[in-house]
């Protein structure tokens, strides 16, 4: 088909020539003489005129009908400043239909009133807005220029199985059976981390995969069970370098994608600076609102609640809401309350500050020597809100006040949206501790290295002993993270050993994998991210599914396909496998 442009090609030079363009009819309008159609592809619009001479012929053509159009350039009286062709129509000489279309389910166009199911069950049709073709464009970008970064640092594209033995990276498999071995199963890979340092004991030293995972998990808007991680593992490199090349990626992407120049190197806090400042390890980074450690100055209060919390080994934290006393109704501070809640709080005290003192259901309980050590530790002026979590447990106090900080810094519009605030979080704990089971597991995954000066605390004080491991967090998103791996074999037993794996069990899960370093395993090192979480903040949308072609939705089911299906008898039978009947939602 001799197309001579695309649909976001001609401007007002082009005025004069004659071309021939194709495209699906985005909009037509009928005015009395003249007939408009807005004529649309993946380059944008252009707007084409019809005279009364194609009346008939135009009665059949519809929306999302697919048209040929030869006509000539022609300057536009009433120009539209919002398309790249505005200034510019067609004058339409001839037109053939080259396909018809039935009547859509949705609008398609940027603004569409469609439910979200319905998008993804006609996602070919959500797919042709423009905005949503943007985005996949984007993603595209963001994936080409990490792999011109990666390729020019002589990193190799490597791929590794889908079909896999579970590994161990703490979410839920996937299981496939096999036809040939019967009742045993692959597990579809959680990311290719085993893999990625075999691929470092062969050698290789620079390997990348933009590699498919698979989690079993719950779906959340930055949640999908199969996503995209770019994948990276590296020999013989410091933390530093590891890092280096982790955030030179970031800042490359970000100057071809978005034309932004990242200030490097990026910001550093550890995770424990991250907890005490944010109460969380991802920290929105683009407004303050920080919490503060308040143990010490509330330990003489007599307030039955702080001084329960802290007779428990407890803590006490607060965050002062700067200038908003006034604008917060009981009602307001309830619903702030339930937040907390939702996070297992007890609870949510509060003080307002004015010129008085302060007011407050709390205050009976200071004096005012104990009131003033408070209002200076927190900074607190006239018409401040102040807020307060205690509780026994330091997560609890942390994530109650982490969801309160990250609420309002979006209902005050304590930051601007359109900015991207980078940095990595370092130094996490190796281990931590389940009540239920009373033992430690990993924080990141069993291969994670000790800091090297925490090595001896394996043994000695494991809740202390800090990780190798680094993640990098944009405006409160976990991007990706990694760590500097175990290559010593006696460093990997003691560290199977804190996690109270026995030999069988070592043997029996990873006893294939640890082999491997008895065979020369140089240092290595790694990180992963979230490709569809970088290109859902790059493309400023509030879900994952907005990033991905065709995406699950938050049932974990394709509304398109409709899969998962039940598959038909034949199929369990060869597979040697029986389906126990459940009862079914409806019922
Ligand atoms: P981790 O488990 O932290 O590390 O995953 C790395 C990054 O992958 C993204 N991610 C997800 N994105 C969408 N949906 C999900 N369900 C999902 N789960 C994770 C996040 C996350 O930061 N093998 C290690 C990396 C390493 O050590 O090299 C790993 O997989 O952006
Ligand atoms: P109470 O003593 O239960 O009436 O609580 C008095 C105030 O303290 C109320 O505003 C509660 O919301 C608040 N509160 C209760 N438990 C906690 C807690 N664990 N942390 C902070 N405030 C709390």
């Amino acid at each position: 088909m001799n197309r001579t442009h695309h649909n976001g090609q001609l401007r007002i030079e082009n005025v004069g020539e004659n071309v021939q363009l194709i495209g699906w009819v985005a909009k037509k309008r009928n005015l009395g003489a003249l007939v408009f159609v807005d004529l649309r592809d993946r380059y944008g619009i252009t707007q084409i005129v019809f005279d009364e001479s194609f009346d008939e012929r135009l009665r059949e053509v519809k929306n999302e009908y697919i048209l040929n159009v030869e006509g000539i350039v022609v300057e536009r009286s009433s120009k539209n400043p919002h398309l790249l062709t505005g200034d510019i129509e067609i004058q339409a000489k001839d037109f053939q239909i080259i396909n018809k279309a039935k009547l859509t389910p949705m609008i398609i166009a940027d603004e569409t009133d469609a439910l979200e199911e319905t998008r993804l069950q006609y996602r070919y049709l959500d797919l042709r807005r423009p905005t949503m073709q943007k985005n996949i464009m984007v993603r595209h970008q963001i994936t080409r220029s990490i792999r011109e970064y990666l390729d020019q640092l002589d990193f190799i594209d490597i791929e590794t199985p889908y079909l896999n033995r579970s590994t161990p990276e703490g979410a839920r498999d996937f299981l496939v059976p096999s036809r040939v071995h019967k009742g045993a199963f692959y597990a579809l890979p959680q990311s290719p981390q085993l893999f990625k340092q075999l691929l470092m004991v062969a050698g290789f030293e620079k390997y990348y995969q933009i590699a498919r995972c698979f989690r079993d998990e719950d779906l959340r808007a930055d949640r999908q069970i199969e996503f995209t991680q770019v994948d990276v593992e590296m020999s013989f490199m410091s933390t530093d370098q590891v890092l280096n090349i982790g955030e030179g990626m970031i800042a490359k992407v970000m100057k071809d994608v978005k034309g932004i120049d990242v200030e490097l190197p990026l910001r550093r806090l550890t995770w424990y600076e991250a907890m005490e400042r944010y109460g969380i390890d991802k920290p929105d980074t683009r407004f303050g609102l920080e919490l503060v450690n308040l143990n010490e100055v509330v330990k003489d209060v007599d307030f039955a609640v702080f001084k329960n919390a802290l007779e428990s080994k407890g803590h006490v934290k607060g965050i002062n809401v700067e200038g908003q006393a006034q604008n917060f109704s009981r009602k307001k501070i309830d619903q702030l309350t339930d937040l907390a809640k939702t996070y297992k709080a007890k609870g949510l005290a509060w003080l307002k500050v004015n010129t008085e003192g302060v007011q407050g259901p709390i205050a009976k309980f200071f004096n005012e020597e104990q009131l003033s050590s408070l209002l200076k530790a927190m900074n607190a002026k006239d018409n401040d809100l102040l807020l307060f979590v205690s509780d026994a447990k330091y997560e609890v106090v942390c994530d109650a006040l982490a969801a309160i900080r990250n609420y309002l810094g979006k209902e005050l519009k304590l930051y601007d949206p359109h900015t991207f605030d980078f940095l990595w979080v370092v130094d996490f704990p190796m281990f931590e501790y389940d009540e239920e089971t009373q033992r430690y597991y990993a924080k990141h995954h069993p291969f994670t290295r000790p800091k090297d000066s925490d090595i001896d605390k394996l043994e000695t004080d494991p809740e202390h002993c800090l990780a190798d491991a680094y993640d990098i967090v944009l405006n409160g998103f976990e991007l990706g993270g990694g760590s500097q791996r175990i290559y010593e074999q006696d460093l990997q037993e003691r560290a199977f050993k804190a996690l109270s794996f026995t030999q069988e069990q070592i043997d029996a899960q990873f006893g294939w994998f640890v082999e491997a370093f008895q065979y020369g395993t140089p240092p290595h090192a790694g990180f992963a991210l979230g490709l569809d979480r970088i290109a859902m903040l790059l493309c400023e949308c509030d879900s994952l599914r907005d990033v991905i072609a065709f995406p699950k939705n938050t049932s974990a089911t394709c509304p398109m396909s409709k899969a998962p299906t039940e598959v038909v008898k034949a199929q369990l039978d060869e597979l040697g496998i029986g389906v126990i009947e459940v009862e079914s939602k409806s019922e």
